[in-house]
């Protein structure tokens, strides 16, 4: 066991408390940025009472001047700080979720799984695939776990569409679509337009290098629903450009400088092609998911053959207004109602993996794949170059 690490038998042995009663160690967890998602995420959902006999909110940390200490009072969080490097070395925090900036994700990540923490990453978990082995293998090293979201393949939908493949109900599958667009999504979201260290947040990182644009950010979902769907992709083709030069937030022009604007061809052998976007406007797909299209059947805008995919809690998923995402095994009662339910499910699976090991199969590989898919991409916008992959991820 390396640098505090906790083991299995830590969290599921009873400990003592002062007056000598016995109860249930629980998992310290440290949030780290308390921006949009940390916010809405992690500590909205966290704090609540279901989770309080598993799991405490043991820290929060953000560098912006009063934004931890603000949201640790809002949250009832044992200990804020401004500096990453302090949360890391509170023994208190077990398990840390980034909810900061994608580009410094590699650089906290690493850290962290140094500090013996495991991590939650939001997505993505890096920017390049070389970063993500990085991770993977220290993570080992260090005897600590990774969960990288998006959770896409813990839908059941995505779950009931990769059976269907698998079990030949589209027949033979000729191509599949997937992305996002990006629009003028960030800066209008509401947890940004106040002027009190919690509700003024700037969102000018989604704009720049490395990690900003809507591959990173959005076409991640559908990526993620689309490779768990059909397995890894073999080669990669793209276009890829900057249509909007300059975004504003609150008045203030910020130069942009990364791409906005990709358009993807990828092959999965066998002469079965998908097309991926992330564009700066405008959408061809529903989002977090992909349109799939076989000789037998097709998968399009939520209906295979134009009638709805049946799994398991289907009713109950419509009646909730969320879709599959209230099924999601730790998504709950109040958790239904809340935005942002399947980033406290990603949670959720590293704290059962922590505290029961039970391992997610929301899995750093999976993470990678997708995570070399763009970045294949780039470069094969800047070569003019088919780009061949060479990452894997089990499957379920
Ligand atoms: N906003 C969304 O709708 C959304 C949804 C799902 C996932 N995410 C993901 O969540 C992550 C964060 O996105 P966001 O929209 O919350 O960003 P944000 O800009 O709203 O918040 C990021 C926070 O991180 C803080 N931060 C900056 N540097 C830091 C450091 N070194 N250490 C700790 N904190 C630091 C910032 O001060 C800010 O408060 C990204 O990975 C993003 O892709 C965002």
């Amino acid at each position: 066991m390396m640098h505090g690490a906790k083991s299995k038998s830590d969290f599921s042995m009873p400990d003592l408390n002062l007056k000598g009663e016995i109860r249930m160690r629980k998992i310290g967890i440290g949030v780290v940025g308390a921006g949009s998602i940390g916010i809405r995420g992690a500590l909205m959902h966290l704090s609540l009472p279901d989770v309080q006999d598993r799991i405490h909110l043991a820290a929060v940390c953000d560098p912006a001047p009063g934004r931890a200490q603000a949201a640790a009072e809002r949250f009832h969080v044992d200990r804020a700080y401004e500096s990453y490097e302090e949360l890391l070395k509170d023994d208190g925090v077990d398990i840390v979720t980034l909810g900061s900036p994608i580009g410094i994700h590699y650089e906290q990540g690493l850290q962290a799984i140094r500090a013996g923490k495991h991590v939650h990453f939001n997505k993505t978990m890096t920017v390049t695939s070389e970063e993500a082995t990085h991770l993977i293998e220290e993570a080992k090293r260090f005897m600590v776990k990774i969960v990288a979201s998006p959770g896409q393949m813990l839908r059941p939908i995505h779950r009931r569409l990769r059976e269907m493949a698998i079990n030949g109900e589209f027949g033979v599958i000729a191509w599949a679509a997937t992305g996002a667009g990006f629009g003028a999504y960030h800066e209008n979201e509401k947890c940004r337009q106040g002027d009190d260290p919690l509700g003024n947040i700037n969102p000018a990182w989604y704009w720049k290098k490395p990690g900003g644009g809507p591959l990173y950010d959005m076409t991640v979902y559908g990526l993620h629903a689309l490779t768990g769907i059909l397995g890894p992709a073999k080669r990669v083709t793209s276009f890829s450009g900057l249509a909007i030069k300059e975004r504003e937030f609150k008045g203030e022009r910020v130069e942009c400088d990364a791409d906005d604007n990709t358009m993807i061809l990828l092959d999965f052998g066998n002469n079965l092609f998908a097309f991926v976007y992330g564009a700066a406007v405008g959408s061809l797909t529903p989002f977090g998911t992909a349109n799939i299209y076989g000789t037998e059947g097709s998968y399009s805008n939520g209906l295979f053959n134009g009638e709805p995919v049946q799994y398991p809690g289907r009713e109950i998923a419509e009646a909730s207004g969320r879709g599959d995402v209230a099924l999601l095994p730790h998504v709950k009662g109040e958790h239904q109602k809340m935005e942002e339910a399947h980033i406290f499910e990603d949670i959720m699976q590293l704290v059962d993996w922590v505290a029961k090991d039970i391992p997610s199969i929301v899995s750093a590989e999976h993470a990678r794949h997708v995570i070399e898919i763009f970045e294949a991409a780039y470069r094969s916008a800047q070569t003019g170059m088919t780009q061949t992959l060479s990452t894997l991820f089990p499957l379920l």
